[in-house]
């Protein structure tokens, strides 16, 4: 094996199995490297089911649901914030045709691969991906008609920042869009919190999800009207992910064999497992927010709505989980990192 194969591998033995190790976001992407769950594409989000039956249709979906909800169209500049490898900006630069999409992403090798594909695809001129982060843009204020982020602000130092930075870069009457992961409230069982617990703080650490970004619905609200947004709507679409993605790869094992070696037996153990289980402490939003005209009215009305479109059919329930808490209540979510005072908290 060569040395950095040899390297690798260990910083993936790290990464996984070690509940005391964190990467950083980026390091965490390199060692995903191209390992897609997509058959033809190289997607890395969890996709919504609602009417998909193949990962990459599912994956293809969420990027047209959040395009959709914010009403994207000719005359659009876009700023797509944490592209992956460049997948929904050719779809929406294909099927959308906004005049201009600009993207954010921080991890090198991922833009390094993105361009090629955009230039692969003949999108060049339409399609700008550039390497910097979602919450110091290096973009121009009010130069933006949509700002959108596919399953990635829950990465960001802060969330808080992202929405104050779209905020800047975002013309009077523009639209930004999520599809994001929050906690889910607080189960009124102990054994309940318990699984809550272990499903939050598995995904929160190993994907590098900073503590400042654990809050409820009603939070997330908050947050986006303390940046100025107004109009702001956001449901929750879990139902529509994560289950049917779990369905989906516990009959379609497939998959696995594109894992790292290591990962494999992580998918394994976890497929094994029911969905609500793994995703007990997952929830998953689509949120909307405007920024006002600056002329007295309040935003032009919702994505779909401005452009004559019935909104988007999109699950509003949890199951058995009620949205109306700002915070996870009870000693048990309150923090999700694994240090020994937390755990005993847990366990008490
Ligand atoms: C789960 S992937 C989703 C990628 C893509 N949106 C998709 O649906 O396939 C999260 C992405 O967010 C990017 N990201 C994480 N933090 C970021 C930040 N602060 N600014 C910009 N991009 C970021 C990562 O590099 C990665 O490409």
């Amino acid at each position: 094996m060569p040395d950095n194969t040899t390297d690798s591998f260990f910083r993936y033995l790290n990464w996984l199995f070690n509940p005391f190790h964190g990467l950083k976001t980026t390091e965490v992407y390199d060692l995903i490297g191209t390992s897609s769950l997509t058959e033809n594409a190289l997607y890395l989000n969890l996709g919504y089911w609602r009417d998909a039956d193949t990962i990459d249709d599912a994956s293809e979906a969420l990027a047209l649901l959040v395009a959709k909800r914010g009403g994207m169209g000719a005359g659009d500049t876009v700023l797509d914030c944490g592209y992956g490898f460049g997948d929904q900006d050719i779809l929406w630069a294909r099927n959308l045709k906004p005049e201009k999409i600009i993207g954010l992403n921080i991890t090198s090798s991922q833009v390094e691969r993105a361009r090629m594909r955009v230039a692969n695809a003949g999108l060049g001129k339409s399609i700008d991906l550039r390497e910097g982060s979602a919450t110091a843009m290096p973009i121009a204020n009010e130069s933006i008609d949509l700002v959108v982020s596919v399953e990635s602000a829950f990465h960001y130092r802060t969330r808080e920042d992202f929405f104050r930075e779209a905020f800047r870069v975002l013309r009077p009457g523009g639209r930004l869009v999520t599809a994001d992961i929050l906690p889910t409230e607080n189960s009124g069982n102990p054994f309940g919190r318990i699984e809550q617990w272990l499903s939050w703080s598995l995904v929160a650490g190993k994907f590098n999800i900073p503590q400042e970004n654990y809050y409820l619905i009603p939070s997330y609200k908050k947050k986006l009207s303390t940046a100025g947004f107004v109009h702001s709507d956001i449901r929750s679409i879990r139902d529509d992910v994560y289950e049917p993605l779990h369905e989906y790869l516990s009959k379609n094992r497939t998959f696995v064999g594109k894992l790292h070696p290591l990962a494999r037996i992580l998918a394994q153990l976890t497929l094994n497992r029911s969905a609500e289980s793994v995703y007990a402490g997952l929830d998953y939003i689509l949120s909307y927010a405007e920024k006002p005209q600056g002329n007295g009215r309040e935003g032009r009305g919702t994505g779909d709505e401005r452009r004559g479109k019935n909104p988007i059919p999109i699950s509003t329930t949890m199951r058995g989980r009620s949205q109306q808490t700002q915070k996870p209540k009870g000693t048990l979510m309150t923090h999700y990192t694994t240090t020994p005072n937390r755990c005993l908290r847990l366990i008490l």
